[in-house]
C-alpha cells in the first residue's frame, strides 16, 4: 500500500466555519497528533476541489471511538498543490482530511529566502524541518530541563546560521561546549566542512595565549562597571568610589601588581580603604585583566563570523560576569552603528536571574533587560538558553518572539510558558513533557507554523559531552 493509499484510508471529515480554524473527526496516525500537517480537501459549491494546508492543534481520543480535534488553516494550496498561499483560506462545510506528504509540507518554506535545515518533523522523519533565517532579527528564548539536549540543538542551529547567513554571533559559553566549533565533525559533508573552514571563528579562552586569550581592559569599563567590580556604591561609599574614579591618574592601572602598593603609598584613608577592598576581593588576582593583550571588545569589534567566549575557565566567578558586562556595555555604547549581532547566552540564568543581588549580577542583568527591550532596532538580537525559565528575568522572556522548547516536565514551568507564549497551541506545549532528548518544539516568527522537531546531527565537535562513569574491566 502506497503512502497516498494509506493516507486516504485514514481519511476523516472536517469542517471550517470561519476559514481560519477547522474541526475534524476520524483519522489516525502520528500526523493527526498536535502539530501534524494535514491537507483539507473540500468540494463546496461545485465540482471543483479546493485543497488547504492545515495544522492539527488539539486532539481528543476515546478508546473505541474516532479521534476528534481541531486545528488551524495555514493557507490555500493551488496550482495542483505546488504552491501555498498563506494569505488566503476559505471556510467549508465538509472536507476530507489526510496527512500532508513531504512535498506539501515543504511548501511552508516556499517564499523564505533562506531556511535552515535543523532536523526532521517529529511525526515523520521524511519531512525536513527548517527555521527561517531572516527571523533571527528577534529575540529567542530556548528552554528545556538539564540534559534535554539544549546545548547540542543550539549548536545545530548556530552551525546552520554560520553556513547559510552572514549574521555574526557571539556565544557566551559557560561550559566550554562550543570551544571546538572550528573543528568539523567527522560525519559532516565535504561541502559543510569547506564552508565552515571558510568562516572566521574565534574561540577566546581564559588560558589561551594571545591572540585568543579572553581578556577585559579595566580602564575601558564604564564607571558603573568599575564600581560594580569593587562593589562600591557612589553614595554609600562616597570616598572610596571617588578614589576609584581617579585611580588612573593617581596609580595608573597597567600592572595590577602595582595597584595595591600604589594606593597604600597615597596614604589617604580612602586610598587605604580601597587598597584593603582590592586585596580582600582579590580583584588584582583575576586573570581576566588584559595587561596589554587584546581585549574581547577589540576582537568583537572586528565582527568575526562567530566569537566563542569560554566563560567556564576562570578561577573567580566574578570574572565571567566582568566579561559579559564589558561585552554587553560596549555593544550597547556602539548601538547606533547598527551592526547586526546575534548574542547567544547559554545557561542564561547565570546572567539575568531576578534573584541575584551582587552589583555585577545586577549590572549585567539590567543591560540584558535593556537590550531585550530596545536592542532589536539596533541589530542586537538575543538568544537565551536555560533550564530554569523563571530564573531569567520576566521582562526579558516577555520580549522574546521565538521559542524553542525541549523536554520539560515541570507543570508549573509549562503553565507559565503557556501564559507568556500565548501563540503556541497548549497541546503542543504539553507535549514537551514527553519529549525525548533531542526533540524540540519551535514556535514564533522563525517557523512558518509551530513545529515539533527531531534535531539533526551536529557539524562540528561538541565540547562538554557528558563524562561517563568509569567501569572495571576484566
Ligand atoms: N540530538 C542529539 N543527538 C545526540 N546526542 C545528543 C543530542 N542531544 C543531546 N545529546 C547528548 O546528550 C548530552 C546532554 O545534552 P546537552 O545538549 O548538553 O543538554 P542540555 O544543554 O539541555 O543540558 C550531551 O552529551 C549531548 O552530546
Ligand atoms: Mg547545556
Amino acid at each position: 500500500m502506497s503512502d497516498e493509499d494509506r493516507a486516504t484510508r485514514q481519511s476523516a471529515a472536517a469542517v471550517s466555519i470561519d476559514g481560519r480554524h477547522f474541526q475534524f473527526a476520524g483519522g489516525t496516525g502520528s500526523r493527526f497528533e498536535p502539530g501534524g500537517l494535514v491537507v483539507l480537501r473540500s468540494t463546496d459549491g461545485g465540482e471543483e476541489e479546493t485543497d488547504q494546508l492545515g495544522q492539527v492543534e488539539e486532539v481528543a481520543v476515546v478508546i473505541g471511538g474516532a479521534p476528534q480535534g481541531s486545528g488551524r488553516i495555514l493557507g490555500l494550496l493551488d496550482g495542483d498543490g505546488r504552491h501555498l498561499d498563506v494569505r488566503r483560506s476559505v471556510p467549508f462545510g465538509s472536507a476530507t482530511i489526510r496527512s500532508a506528504d513531504a512535498r506539501t509540507a515543504e511548501l511552508l518554506y516556499g517564499d523564505a529566502a533562506t531556511s535552515l535545515p535543523i532536523g526532521s518533523f517529529l511525526a515523520s522523519q521524511d519531512i525536513p524541518a527548517r527555521l527561517l533565517a531572516q527571523r533571527f532579527n528577534r529575540h529567542t528564548f530556548w528552554c528545556g530541563q538539564s540534559g534535554s539536549g539544549k546545548t547540542y540543538a543550539l549548536g545545530v542551529v548556530l552551525e546552520q546560521l554560520l553556513l547559510h547567513t552572514a549574521l555574526p554571533m557571539v556565544i557566551f559559553d559557560p561550559n566550554a561546549d562550543f570551544v571546538h566549533m572550528r573543528q568539523a565533525h567527522p560525519a559532516a559533508t565535504t561541502d559543510a566542512r569547506r564552508a565552515l573552514a571558510d568562516r572566521d571563528i574565534r574561540v577566546l579562552r581564559p588560558s589561551s595565549p594571545s591572540p585568543d586569550a579572553l581578556r577585559v581592559r579595566f580602564l575601558d569599563l564604564s564607571l558603573r562597571a568599575k564600581a560594580a567590580v569593587f562593589r562600591l556604591d557612589p553614595l554609600d561609599d562616597r570616598a572610596e568610589h571617588n578614589e576609584l574614579m581617579h585611580i588612573e591618574d593617581t596609580v595608573g592601572l597597567v600592572d595590577p601588581a602595582r595597584v595595591v602598593p600604589g594606593l597604600v603609598e597615597r596614604g589617604t584613608p580612602a586610598a587605604r580603604d580601597l587598597a584593603a577592598r582590592t586585596e580582600n576581593l582579590r580583584v588584582t588576582d583575576w586573570s581576566v585583566w588584559a595587561q596589554g593583550l587584546a581585549a574581547v571588545t577589540d576582537i568583537l569589534d572586528s565582527r568575526p563570523d562567530a566569537t566563542v567566549l569560554d566563560l567556564g575557565g576562570f578561577a573567580y566567578p566574578e570574572e565571567s560576569l566582568v566579561v559579559a558586562l564589558a561585552v554587553l556595555d560596549d555593544l550597547w555604547a556602539k548601538r547606533e552603528q547598527r551592526r547586526p549581532l546575534l548574542i547567544v547566552i547559554d545557561e542564561a540564568h547565570n546572567f539575568c536571574s531576578p534573584d541575584q543581588t551582587s552589583p555585577l549580577h545586577v549590572a549585567v542583568r539590567e543591560r540584558i533587560v535593556q537590550i531585550a527591550a530596545e536592542g532589536r532596532k539596533f541589530g542586537l538580537w538575543l538568544l537565551l538558553s536555560t533550564q530554569r525559565p523563571f530564573r531569567v528575568h520576566p521582562s526579558i522572556i516577555s520580549q522574546c518572539d521565538n521559542l524553542a522548547l525541549m523536554k520539560m516536565t515541570s507543570p508549573v514551568d509549562l503553565a507559565e510558558l503557556a501564559n507568556i507564549f500565548g501563540f503556541v497551541p497548549p497541546a503542543m506545549l504539553a507535549r514537551a513533557s514527553r519529549f525525548k532528548q533531542g526533540e524540540a518544539l519551535f514556535a514564533g516568527g522563525f517557523v512558518p507554523a509551530p513545529t515539533m522537531v527531531t534535531m539533526g546531527p551536529r557539524l562540528t565537535r561538541e565540547g562538554g559531552a557528558d563524562v561517563s562513569v568509569p567501569l572495571r574491566t576484566g
